[in-house]
């Protein structure tokens, strides 16, 4: 299969980063390589992307400005990720879909962050899925899946285990452009996901879930 992994920046590097996670996450995408995946990730910026942006918006920037730095920390993030590869990374961070395909189709893992401002690594991912034709989308977050409200604020949020296209798109059509936000996916990524009908989930983006979906088993919310 052809897998998209999209995932959050807290995710793989947390407010205190540890290098023997980030080295769990490489680990477990050699692994699914290894299984005779074809993979490629997008990784977001994290904390590091929020602290430039706030500090920018202190210095009165606009939101494109402050998109740029979110870029650069996903940019180095991805960086980092790639250290963890071994044989599958590749130093160069792509800036483009054709320029990850390339580095797909010289048998390693293309790990990409972020690409123009106006939108998150979300719309990157599943830009990147459809310009690959990937089988598969798979979206690594803080939480097990798609609730209906969001389940650290509220106890009885329900988990959704199915969504259509248009569901999703639904979902994410109020969420903020403003850089730096953070919702259950961006509503650019949720139309390209709708006109391109990838098939995506959401799940904990834990290495043992991510190792998971490459033997076929999802505990999350699917979309399709
Ligand atoms: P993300 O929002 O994708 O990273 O990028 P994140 O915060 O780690 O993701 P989640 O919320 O955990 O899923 C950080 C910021 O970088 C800018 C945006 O401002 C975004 O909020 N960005 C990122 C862009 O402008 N363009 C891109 O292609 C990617």
């Amino acid at each position: 299969m052809k897998i998209v992994f999209d995932l959050g920046g807290s995710v793989v590097m947390p407010s205190t980063p540890n290098p023997e996670k980030i080295k769990s996450f490489g680990e477990v995408f050699k692994k699914i390589k290894d299984m005779g995946h074809d993979i490629a990730i997008v990784v977001g910026g994290g904390k590091t992307a929020r602290d430039y942006i706030n500090l920018a918006r202190e210095l009165n920037s606009n939101e494109s400005i402050c998109d740029i730095l979110g870029i650069y920390a996903t940019r180095m993030n991805a960086l980092l990720l790639s250290l963890t590869l071994g044989e599958y990374g590749y130093k160069n961070i792509p800036s483009n879909f054709a320029e990850a395909e390339l580095i797909l189709n010289l048998g390693k893992i293309p790990v990409m962050g972020g690409t123009h401002p106006g939108h998150t690594t979300d719309a990157v991912a599943a830009g990147l899925a459809e310009y690959i034709d990937a089988d598969l989308l798979v979206v690594g977050t803080n939480v097990d899946g798609v609730y209906d409200k969001d389940p650290r604020k509220y106890k009885d949020a329900k988990k959704i285990e199915k969504l259509s296209f248009s569901e999703l798109v639904e979902l994410s059509i109020n969420a903020s452009l403003k850089a730096g936000s953070s919702s259950v996916i961006d509503p650019l990524a949720a139309k390209i996901i709708e006109r391109a009908k990838i098939k995506t989930v959401v799940i904990k983006g834990e290495p043992e879930e991510i190792l998971n979906v490459g033997k076929g088993k999802i505990n999350g919310t699917i979309i399709e």
